[in-house]
């Protein structure tokens, strides 16, 4: 059992996260893009990608890629959506998408990465309880940090799973979000990290007493904002995962956040709570006057269960363009990771887990952007 920071990968399991065949994975070892080390797997010694070169290997590739539609786009249209806008460059980034060229370097493989994410801060949301939050929480934060992005995680649970899902054991003993926001502890000393690439801020059960006390604070719904802008510059994707209430606390990370990612499991109570969800967000959205971007991710979805493939299809009836294209199914490999507190990839890279994970950390980093990039899967 190895925990994030310890993973490594065969040939094998590396050509599927890729999504390279595995000659290219001795080709960009001989050419000094991708690091491999001998490690004993059994009695076995075997060559393997540890985790920091997977992340400079993604990084570099990063580099090499196409640029992100975001960044080659002025102006986003009303809904945000750059990849949309009117004039927008985006039929030339299609075209280096599908030569894998930008400039004159050219892309090692078609998989595209943009250099930054489109929605910089997201959460994980829903009142419901145990709908799937921080286990996709962890497992898409795992997973940007494996593609070289810098990542925060904020645990904004008291139950503390988001911290336990990343494997830290001391979290009753570290300061938390409450520190930051009632002791007016700063955003950076409330921070560990976790692993290469992937820092967090713990929570543990004294958190779940932050409610009065934040009610009768200034600004409430503005400090936990402003404690994120003060290490904003520092990451590339800010991720937090909420407790399952109306409250002020998950208010607050709605005011902060660029996106939320409202996590559905495929039956119908979980169903039938979306209303008040999407209500909360709309009047939230009113308040604060802002526009949050808006992701529905259907999880724990069993094509073999009826009730499963209603609920989906209800979900995409009455919420269309704000269901994700990606749909989490519910999978062993999933719940072993949660057991094991890694990456699903750790447990099972060929299994529908690290498909279905592997699909969501794609839609939610590129957002429209993803399209053009799978274009170009293939055309290296
Ligand atoms: N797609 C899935 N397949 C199988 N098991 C899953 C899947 N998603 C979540 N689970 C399991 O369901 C359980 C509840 O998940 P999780 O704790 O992430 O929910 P939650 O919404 O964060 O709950 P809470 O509202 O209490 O915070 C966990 O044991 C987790 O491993
Ligand atoms: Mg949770």
């Amino acid at each position: 059992m190895a925990s994030f920071k310890d993973l490594a990968f065969t040939s094998a399991e590396f050509a599927r996260l890729a999504q390279i065949s595995k000659n290219q994975v001795d080709e960009f070892e001989k050419e000094g893009v991708l690091t491999t080390i001998r490690k004993k797997v059994g009695n076995v010694d075997r060559k393997m990608v540890p985790l920091e070169s997977a992340q400079s290997f993604f990084s570099k590739l990063r580099e090499m890629n196409v640029p992100s539609v975001a960044a080659a786009t002025e102006t986003p249209n009303e809904a945000g959506d750059p990849s949309l806008a009117a004039g927008s460059d985006s039929s030339e980034v299609a075209m280096n998408a599908s030569t894998g060229r930008h400039g004159d370097q050219k892309a090692p493989i078609g998989m595209f990465l943009p250099k930054s994410v489109q929605h910089k801060v997201q959460m994980f949301y829903n009142v419901k309880g145990g709908t799937g939050k921080s286990t996709l929480t962890a497992q898409f934060i795992m997973q940007a940090a494996l593609m070289g992005y810098r990542v925060l995680g904020i645990d904004l649970d008291g139950q503390g799973h988001l911290s336990l899902n990343l494997d830290v054991l001391n979290a009753h003993e570290l300061p938390t979000i409450y520190d930051v926001l009632i002791n007016d502890l700063p955003m950076k000393d409330s921070i560990i990290n976790v692993a290469p690439g992937l820092d967090l801020v713990p929570a543990n059960l004294g958190l779940c007493t932050i409610e009065i006390p934040l009610n009768q604070k200034p600004r409430r719904e503005y400090r936990l904002g402003e404690a994120i802008r003060s290490v904003y510059d520092q990451y590339d994707l800010i991720v937090a995962d909420t407790n399952p209430a109306a409250s002020i606390l998950n208010s607050s990370m709605l005011v902060a956040a660029d996106q939320v990612n409202v996590v559905c499991a495929t039956n119908p109570l979980s169903f039938h709570g979306m209303s008040l969800v999407m209500a909360t967000i709309e009047e939230m959205e009113r308040e604060f006057r802002k526009e949050l971007a808006i992701k529905i991710i259907p999880n724990m979805y069993d094509n073999r269960e009826v009730i499963s493939q209603e609920v989906l299809g209800e979900l995409k009836s009455q919420f269309g363009d704000y269901c994700a294209r990606s749909v989490i199914s519910r999978s062993v490999d999933l719940n072993e990771a949660t057991k094991q507190r890694t990456s699903v990839w750790g447990v099972n890279s060929r299994g529908i887990g690290a498909q279905d994970i592997g699909a969501l950390a794609n839609e939610l980093i590129a957002q429209g952007q993803a399209e053009l990039g799978s274009a170009s899967l293939g055309n290296a």
